[in-house]
């Protein structure tokens, strides 16, 4: 292939970016994975009420993937950058298009979940930088130990002010969701009177599974459901 036909593919993907469909479609699909590894994550993590044995093998079932696990890092790193820059950037663009704020707020025709978007994404931005820090890592936990998943978990949600911000970050996360996987189907162009409310319903259901199934952990251990064979 010549180095002109790879340079005018090169420019035509770069144009694409640069056009505000081409941003919406790299929101879509970046977040769409996303959206894969936060639903994956979630059914992983409800193992945790059949047991410590159950969810460290589970966990070390995941480490046990060794390069295969860094290469699925590796995307969702990409991915989460990415969906963060792109949103930085359609929202200085809707910004330059505006110079003049508004004297009153139009937000009566948008939903509580369009508007949160902008300030939900940086703050699950900065949950996602203390959950590593907690729950693989360690630094952030004061009783962390290598490999013994389970106790982490319910020796982490023992702190109410870890379980109680683990609880506000995954209710906006669900607010997050349920907008953003709406906004994904609009950005596929799906407008029609017999499948849109389908649609809408599927993500609400998605965002509210995600959100209980993670909301349930730190309160199961906090009322003691969950954990009562860690002392
Ligand atoms: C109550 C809810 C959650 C629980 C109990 C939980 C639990 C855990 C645990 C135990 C680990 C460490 C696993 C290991 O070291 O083997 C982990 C890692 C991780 N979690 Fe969560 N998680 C929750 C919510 C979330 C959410 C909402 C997100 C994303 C928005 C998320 C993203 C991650 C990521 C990216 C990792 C690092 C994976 C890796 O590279 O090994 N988690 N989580």
């Amino acid at each position: 292939m010549s180095s002109i036909a790879i340079n005018g593919g090169a420019n035509r993907t770069a144009a694409f970016y640069e056009s505000v469909v081409g941003k919406k479609a790299v929101m879509a699909a970046t977040g769409f994975v996303l959206c894969g590894f936060v639903l994956g994550h979630m059914a992983g993590n409800l193992q945790v009420y059949q047991g410590e044995a159950k969810l460290n093998h589970y966990a070390a079932l995941l480490q046990g993937l060794g390069g295969g696990l860094w290469a699925i890092r590796g995307v969702l790193l990409l991915c989460a950058v990415l969906h963060g820059w792109t949103a930085f950037q359609l929202w200085r663009l809707k910004n330059d298009a505006r110079p003049q704020p508004y004297v009153k707020k139009a937000s009566i025709a948008t939903t509580y979940a369009a508007r949160t978007m902008l300030w939900s994404g940086p703050i699950i931005g900065a949950f996602l930088v203390y959950h590593i820090l907690h729950f693989t890592t360690g630094g952030a936990h004061p009783d962390f130990r290598a490999g013994e998943v389970y106790r982490n978990v319910v020796t982490g949600f023992r702190n109410p002010a870890a379980s109680v911000f683990y609880i506000i970050a995954n209710i906006l996360l669900a607010i997050h969701l349920y907008h953003g996987v709406w906004s994904m189907f609009q950005s596929l162009g799906v407008n029609h009177p017999q499948y849109t409310p389908k649609l809408k319903l599927l993500a609400k259901a998605y965002a509210w599974v995600v959100g209980l199934g993670n909301v349930s952990i730190p309160i199961a251990v906090l009322t003691g459901v969950v954990g009562a064979s860690v002392k």
